[in-house]
């Protein structure tokens, strides 16, 4: 049997950090099913072309052809251009990709050592803010600008689940960290109750904290967290919070997944300020892979991927700029094959 992977580099350095994912998991040999790759289209490049930023056929092949999927980054335009929507909210959506799990993990100087930030943020990835219902009206004041925020029952009972299926699957630490607010909360919460068997989550204690003085305290003391789970705005603001921890957001990997599909996809956008000169950091997107494949089974094989970049990262030789080295992208990934 084979894996068949769908690749959606998207834009910028999109084009840069997907092959050297998809080299990493060539690399792994026969410990996976034979991989094949579908390149699929999506993207804002795409739609200067083509006038459709997610054909139909890229959701398509998705659906009906691929096990799983890597995506890139896209180009959001800083002001609204008509027909244009992100293509990554449309796949989240369209593919029912509910939870985003991004693990933050710093690289301990000796590989005995525990790593001083281990933390995952697990964020809803359907509703809240990002619903995108927007309103403006004129009231006494001026105009009056209005967003819809949804939670629903649905939404935070499955991305709840999620979160204590991971804190239980986890090395222990002592806290379960849930930032919530009303619903979100107290579904989140219910979910050791509503989901048989009971008692299955007794070993995962919960700690509420709002979302401001979450951020604080996890640049105060980031040791503390382990499973952090948030709607998705916070969830979000969050992520991106505790990449900035661990140095570079040219690290830190994420997928999105449901209940039958997953799709990986680095943290970082598009990068357009260093596009095209070959120093976009790879590691973001190898690791999404390596993330992937363990979601899907395979976690003897992401082990290797995850220990292959920890080793170069600690060697420092081979490290592109954003993390105070000077190689490019394809070194970085030469380098990262050899140890695979
Ligand atoms: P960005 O993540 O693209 O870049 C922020 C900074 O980090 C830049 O200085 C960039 O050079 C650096 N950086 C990011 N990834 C890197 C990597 N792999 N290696 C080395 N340096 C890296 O965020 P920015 O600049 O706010 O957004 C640029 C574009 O990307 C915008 O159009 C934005 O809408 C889009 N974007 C897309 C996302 C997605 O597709 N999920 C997520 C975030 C932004
Ligand atoms: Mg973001």
């Amino acid at each position: 049997s084979s894996l068949k992977i769908g690749l959606l580099p998207g834009d910028g350095i999109g084009h840069e950090v997907i092959p050297a994912a998809k080299e990493a998991i060539e690399a792994l040999g026969s410990s996976i099913p034979k991989p094949e790759f579908v390149s699929l289209n999506a993207g804002f490049e795409y739609f200067a072309r083509k006038g459709v930023a997610l054909p139909e056929e890229t959701v398509q092949i998705l659906k009906n052809e691929c096990d799983c999927a890597l995506f890139g980054a896209v180009n959001s335009p800083s002001r609204k251009v008509t027909g244009y929507s992100s293509p990554i909210v449309a796949l989240r959506k369209q593919l029912d990709l509910y939870a985003n799990i991004r693990p933050v993990v710093s690289v301990a100087e000796n590989p005995e050592d525990k790593p001083d930030v281990d933390l995952v943020v697990v964020r809803e990835n359907t509703e809240c803010l990002y619903i995108k219902d927007e309103t403006t009206t004129i009231g006494p004041n001026g105009r009056e600008a209005r967003a819809t925020r949804l939670i629903t029952e649905r939404a935070s009972r499955r991305i709840g689940k999620s979160a204590f299926e991971l804190a239980l699957n986890r090395p222990r630490k002592s806290n379960v960290l849930s930032i919530t607010d009303g619903l979100f909360r107290e579904t989140v919460r219910f979910v050791p109750k509503s989901i048989e068997p009971v008692g299955k989550y007794d070993e995962v204690t919960i700690a509420e904290q709002l979302v401001d003085s979450a951020v604080y305290k996890l640049f105060r003391e980031p040791q503390v967290f382990d499973v952090m789970v948030a709607p998705n705005l916070y969830g979000d603001i969050i992520s991106d919070a505790a990449a900035a921890l661990v140095g570079s957001l040219g690290l830190i990997p994420s997928i999105n997944s449901g209940d039958s599909f997953v799709m990986g996809e680095p943290v970082h956008g598009s990068a357009p300020d260093i596009t095209g000169k070959g120093i976009a950091n790879p590691i973001a997107s190898i690791r999404s892979a390596a993330l992937m494949l363990h979601t899907l089974g395979y976690g003897d094989a992401a082990s290797r991927i995850d220990r292959a970049v920890n080793q170069v990262i600690r060697e420092g030789q081979y490290l592109t700029p954003d993390l105070g080295g000077s190689a490019k992208t394809d070194e970085v990934t030469k380098e990262i094959l050899k140890r695979i």
